[in-house]
């Protein structure tokens, strides 16, 4: 079986790297000439932990094109190029011209949608291009995709024939919802939507914590994880979701919904709360620092990535510069230089240099300059360290000592 990849971002690689590791036969394409280069010169274009190791491997069989032409021999072709959102809408065209361009070169092609979208997309493009179409949304998350690619909690596939795709991934051993195209492309918003829920939800009670004395929301939501029909994992309270996915996602399909007359009430409120997370960080800073110096540790919108789209870190970063505070920052593998802000080489210069610490990305190499915070003024607004170790300590959720 040969197979195609189309789009080679964070789901498009992962997907391409897996499947050529597992013996498939791959050719990834992208229209970005560059990203095609790095790649032949084995260079990864983004950071994803052990995506390099399986990509590069002597075991894979995989080959790098920007050109559509090359994609004419392939049985499957998976597609998994951005699906962003344009006011609150979601923009199909990048998935609709890159299905038009398979079709044109491969009229046997079956195609397989990666990339999330709504529901009727599937039906929309077999429409258009008159080639079987397969909904298969992926569920890993960055930083850990390779992981969850390779050992997902299920495998959802919808669309005629969906079996065939179905097979590929049989060596997860994964459950497998085999399904219609709108189920499998709904099953996705939902499962995003609940997720942004489960973050807003932690992080209002987060702030009721902060206002009982003696509280603290990591005993909260251990407390209410362990009730299995609750579940431990997404209770973790900060500064919201970003990324590329829950933020655009969860603003979709409430627009999609509103455009059946649906009000998606709960995920509204996600959304609220979400976008009101920056405004609370800010305050929890204003209280707490002593002066209007300070480091901020962490700018990727979460651990393990260099993505920073939509990352709250650097939303943080950008309302202390316009709220008058000169800030210096951090982060493990993102490099990019800020306006009006100081960028250090290394986490030790930043925490040496400034009284006031910010944490706002959950690295958890932060640990590891718990002696260095030790006598510093500590914000932990992803509760990364331990509050008994820092002598003045301010956590999200965490209420005044009792
Ligand atoms: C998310 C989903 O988790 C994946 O299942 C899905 O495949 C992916 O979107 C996608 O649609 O492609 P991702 O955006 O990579 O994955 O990252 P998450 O781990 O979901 O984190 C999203 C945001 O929520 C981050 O800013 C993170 O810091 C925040 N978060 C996560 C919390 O604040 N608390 C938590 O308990 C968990």
């Amino acid at each position: 079986m040969k197979i195609g990849v189309v789009g080679l971002g964070y789901v498009g690689l992962v997907t391409a790297g897996v499947l050529s590791y597992q013996g498939y036969d791959v050719v990834g394409m992208d229209i970005l000439k560059n990203k095609i280069e790095m790649l032949k010169n084995r260079k990864l274009p983004i950071y994803e932990p052990g995506l390099s190791e399986i990509i590069f491997s002597d075991k894979s069989k995989i080959d790098f094109t920007d050109s559509y032409e090359d994609l004419k021999d392939r049985d499957i072709v998976f597609i998994a190029v951005p699906t962003p959102t344009i006011n609150n809408k979601i923009d199909l065209s990048y998935v609709i011209n890159a299905s038009k361009s398979i079709a044109s070169v491969n009229k046997d092609a079956i195609l397989v949608i990666r990339s999330t979208v709504i529901p009727g997309t599937a039906r929309k493009i077999m429409e258009l291009t008159g080639l079987n179409v397969i909904s298969n949304p992926e569920f890993a998350r960055e930083g850990s995709a390779v992981y969850d690619t390779l050992h997902p909690d299920r495998v959802v596939v919808g669309g005629k024939n969906a079996e065939i795709v179905a097979d590929i991934w049989k060596f997860t051993n994964a459950p497998m919802i085999i399904t219609t195209n709108e189920i499998a492309e709904l099953i996705k918003y939902a499962s995003n939507s609940f997720l942004a829920v489960k973050i807003s939800f932690i992080n209002e009670f987060a702030k009721l914590c902060e206002k009982i004395p003696g509280c603290d929301i990591e005993v909260v939501a251990k407390g209410i994880g362990l009730d299995k029909r609750i579940g431990e994992s997404f209770l973790k309270a900060g500064l919201g979701f970003g990324g590329s996915c829950l933020p655009k996602d969860t603003r979709a399909i409430v627009s999609f919904a509103e455009s059946l007359g649906v009000e998606l009430k709960v995920v509204k409120a996600a959304i609220e709360i979400n976008d009101m997370r920056i405004k609370d960080a800010m305050e929890i800073v204003r209280e707490t620092a002593t002066n209007k110096d300070v480091c901020v540790l962490g700018v990727a919108f979460k651990e393990n990535t260099d993505d920073i789209r939509e990352s709250r870190a650097l939303l943080l970063i950008k309302e202390l510069i316009k709220n008058g505070y000169n800030v210096s920052y951090y982060d493990p593998v993102v490099k990019l230089e800020i306006e009006n802000a100081h960028r250090y080489d290394t986490a030790e210069e930043c925490i040496k240099n400034h009284e006031n610490i910010v944490i706002a990305t959950e690295w958890p190499i932060f640990k590891e300059y718990e002696k260095l915070l030790e006598n510093k003024v500590v914000i932990d607004l992803r509760r990364v360290l331990d509050p008994r170790k820092i002598r003045i300590y301010r956590g999200v959720g965490l209420g005044p000592k009792s």
